[in-house]
């Protein structure tokens, strides 16, 4: 697989953000798992592409050899390393883009707070705000699944999480959906970048008001009253926390969950057998998210050079792991095209691997499990309006929905304690 001196090994011409590949990934994953599982392209500056299942956990485990570290220099808006493709021009988000020993403080610093007992306790919270939003729109007959649902759910969620104020729901959920989604030579996307930045100075602004009080059940008065490698968090490590705490865990629960309801609106016995016999729902949550795969690619730099996998890279060279293509590799998964709720095993890598595998898994399934039952016990039937629907225009790093608009027979609200 070696290609000639100077050059890299299976070149190809593949760009996990073009539209092409939206459309076709399935497709073309298979094809580059079979003739090249690490293949090499031009664009974004060049970088290897992990589309094996082995190849991509192989990357994915060796934390020292590949690495997540970025750096950022907010005057010039220039940088190196991280875990997008192309960089993106904002400060590190932590842990996901330190290497060890600085990520193993600041991963034991939030474990806790991620474990499933503590997920348990905002249960009650995130089936009280789907409720509420479902109060909302259910007398209309009509909502944007996604805008006005699976979107502000982990928003409210999450704003609880990290001590942010309720009320904000929306200034909070709107623009980071909106970011994920907008092209970045948008006119409108300067506008969708403040938004995002309003959030990051109510965490500042949380956080020192936080550091005035005595601590509170939440994660920003956690970072001001609680230390870590025996010093106090800095502003910057708390910024940089909640980035990633904020961005990784809000649309990637919306994209699963708007999957999981078009794929039911699309395949009505699928949808019949789980909503007769909920105990299939997990093991169905999983194959969505096997299938699906939110997070679909995500990338790593190499600390040396190295031959891996039949491939000469060099160091600084970037590697993109595609989740995606290994959650869809026939080595593993026997028909990998195919949803199965009876799927006997399901070691599907949505959630990453290695040490930064995901850390908000437990909240992430579940978020999904209370919108979902909300769904089947209030709007049981519904129709997409697939003429307005629209699918993300780049999958290349989350995959979603960016608008769904349904109709359905309007109901009544229910007794809900919140009203939005
Ligand atoms: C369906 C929903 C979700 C998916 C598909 C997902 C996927 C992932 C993936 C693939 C990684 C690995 C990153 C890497 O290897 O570079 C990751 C890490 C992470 N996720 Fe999630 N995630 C989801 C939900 C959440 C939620 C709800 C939160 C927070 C409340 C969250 C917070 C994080 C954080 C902080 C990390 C970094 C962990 C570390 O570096 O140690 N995620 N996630």
């Amino acid at each position: 697989m070696e290609g000639p001196a100077g050059t890299k090994a299976c070149p190809i011409d593949f760009d996990h953000e073009s539209a092409a590949h939206a459309q076709a990934w399935p497709e073309e994953f298979a094809q580059m798992r079979e003739s090249c599982p690490v293949a090499w392209t031009g664009h974004h500056g060049g970088y290897w592409v992990a589309t094996s299942y082995e190849a991509v956990v192989g990357v994915a485990r060796d934390a020292k050899l590949f690495s997540s570290e970025k750096t950022f220099d907010a005057a010039t808006g220039t940088g190196t390393g991280g875990i997008t493709i192309p960089f993106t021009p904002i400060p590190r988000g932590l842990p996901v883009e330190a290497d060890r020993p600085e990520w193993d403080s600041l991963r034991g610093l939030i474990n806790r707070k991620f474990a499933p007992k503590a997920v348990e306790t905002f249960r009650a919270n995130a089936r009280q705000f789907a409720t509420a939003l479902l109060n909302r729109v259910i007398e209309s007959g009509e909502m944007d699944l996604v805008n006005d649902f699976t979107g502000p759910v982990p928003a409210m969620v999450t704003m609880e999480l990290m001590g942010l104020p309720l009320k904000e729901w929306r200034q909070f959920a709107d623009p980071l959906h909106t970011m994920v989604f907008t092209p970045k030579e948008a006119p409108e996307y300067p506008q969708v970048i403040a938004g995002v930045e309003w959030i990051f100075q109510r965490c500042a602004q949380e956080f020192v008001r936080y550091q005035q009080e005595p601590e509170q059940d939440n994660l920003l008065s956690y970072f001001a009253h609680n230390e870590t490698n025996g010093r106090k968090v800095t502003l910057d490590e708390v910024l940089s926390l909640s980035n990633n705490i904020i961005i990784g865990g809000v649309d990637t629960t919306t994209a699963l969950t708007a999957h999981a309801l078009a794929y039911l609106h699309d395949h009505p016995e699928a949808k019949r057998e789980l909503m007769e016999d909920r105990s299939l729902l997990p093991f169905a949550r999983e194959e969505f998210l096997r299938y699906f795969t939110p997070i679909h690619c995500l990338a790593r730099n190499v600390s040396e050079d190295t031959r891996f996998k039949g491939v000469e890279m060099e160091h600084r060279d970037r590697v993109l792991l595609a989740w995606a293509a290994a959650n869809r590799d026939p080595e593993v998964f026997p028909e990998p095209d195919k949803i199965d709720f009876h799927r006997t095993s399901n070691r599907h890598v949505a959630f990453g691997s290695g040490i930064h595998r995901c850390i908000g898994s437990s909240f992430a399934r579940m978020m999904f499990e209370e919108m979902m039952t909300q769904i089947f016990e209030r709007i049981p039937e519904f129709e997409i309006d697939y003429t307005e629907a629209r699918r993300y225009r780049s999958v290349g790093t989350i995959n979603g929905w960016e608008t769904m608009p349904i109709r359905f027979a309007s109901g009544p609200q229910v007794a809900c304690d919140l009203h939005l």
